[in-house]
């Protein structure tokens, strides 16, 4: 038995050092030190031997399973301290490798500038105000001073819809919305997509953007939009800027002008931004019409003010020198990135 007890032992400790991962290890406990094991086997028939030999056999069955133990328990070490090791040497992070670059977004070109100009109108005291693109006949057209059958109409080709509703052709509309529900002092600028059904070409698209102005208090006069609108180029497209203003006419305007600003790329000499005249149309104002305030219950005789209306797509295309509308609403990755 004592034969058979250290043969048990050499095995079980033979094994343990062959065995390559924490389960091989159980598999030995189990296998020498389980209860159906083979050494719980031997001492099972302890019970067979002279009451003389039993404690020799019962000191030496304690010491042989304590061994064991021993054995394993260091053995289950070395295995824990290998795994944790090559889990580490797995996980190991080169710091010093370069990143991968996540491609970033940036802002539409038209986000640009409207950021800009919005900037510039708030330092003037301008409030920024949003107005429906679904409008009705009345807003866009009859509040201001623009009735069924006014030949003024023929200038806006319009995307009527149902009855009495259309797809704004200018953001004017946003003037009427605005003094209906405000008393002056009013300074508001109203940005936003306009509609108008044009052929798509270079210059034209039936989808466009306008910003609107509009000032009312007591006392305002032509110098005040002249200050204003000079202020608004010349910050802008620059310092040097010069500014014309031209008689024109609008029906809710009176009277009414167009302003061209010399030509950032050739200073006025003339140029393909220009195309060749020197100057370029940006915008179109005027003073407020009084039949317009009193359609908005302001009293003309108690108030004016002075209107603008100016073109986004006009202002981004020659700030950037894009030579086709078109490139603004395409949305082409290799065009938009190099803003
Ligand atoms: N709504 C005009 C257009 O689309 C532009 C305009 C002109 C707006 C004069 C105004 C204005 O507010 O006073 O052509």
């Amino acid at each position: 038995m004592k034969q058979q007890l250290e043969q048990i032992k050499n095995q079980a400790i033979e094994e343990l050092k062959s065995a390559a991962d924490l389960k091989a290890v159980d598999d030995v406990r189990v296998k020498y030190l389980g209860k159906k094991g083979e050494l719980t086997a031997i001492l099972k028939q302890m019970g067979g031997l002279s009451p003389e030999e039993r404690p020799i056999v019962g000191q030496l069955a304690n010491k042989i399973r304590a061994e064991i133990e021993e054995t394993l328990t260091e053995t289950l070490a070395t295995l824990k301290d290998k795994e944790t090791e090559q889990r580490l040497a797995a996980e190991t992070l080169d710091i010093t490798m370069p990143g991968k670059k996540t491609a970033e977004g940036g802002l539409h070109p038209l986000s640009i500038v409207l950021d800009d100009m919005i900037d510039i109108f708030r330092s003037m005291g301008f409030d920024i105000v949003d107005g429906p693109e679904v409008e009705t006949d009345y807003y866009n057209f009859e509040a201001l001073n623009v009735p069924a059958d006014h030949p003024a109409r023929d200038m806006q080709d319009t995307f009527y819809l149902a009855e009495g509703l259309l797809l704004r052709t200018q953001t004017s509309a946003a003037q009427i919305r605005t003094m209906e529900t405000r008393k002056p002092p009013i300074r508001i600028l109203c940005p936003g997509r306009v509609y108008r059904a044009d052929e798509v070409d270079a210059t034209h698209s039936p989808v466009f953007h306008q910003i609107e102005g509009l000032v009312v208090d007591k006392g305002i006069t032509m110098c005040d939009l002249k200050g204003v609108l000079e202020q608004f180029a010349r910050e802008i497209y620059g310092p040097e800027t010069k500014v014309k203003f031209r008689p024109s006419f609008f029906p809710f305007t009176e009277p009414s002008v167009e302003v061209d600003v010399s030509c950032s790329e050739c200073g006025g000499v003339g140029c393909r931004v220009c195309k060749g005249s020197g100057w370029i149309e940006i915008l179109g104002a005027g003073m407020v019409h009084p039949r317009v305030l009193s359609a908005c219950g302001i009293d003309p005789e108690e108030y004016s003010g002075f209107a603008f209306g100016i073109g986004l797509d006009r202002i981004t295309t020659t700030r950037y020198k894009i030579s086709d509308i078109r490139n603004l609403f395409e949305n082409d990755l290799r065009f938009l990135e190099q803003f």
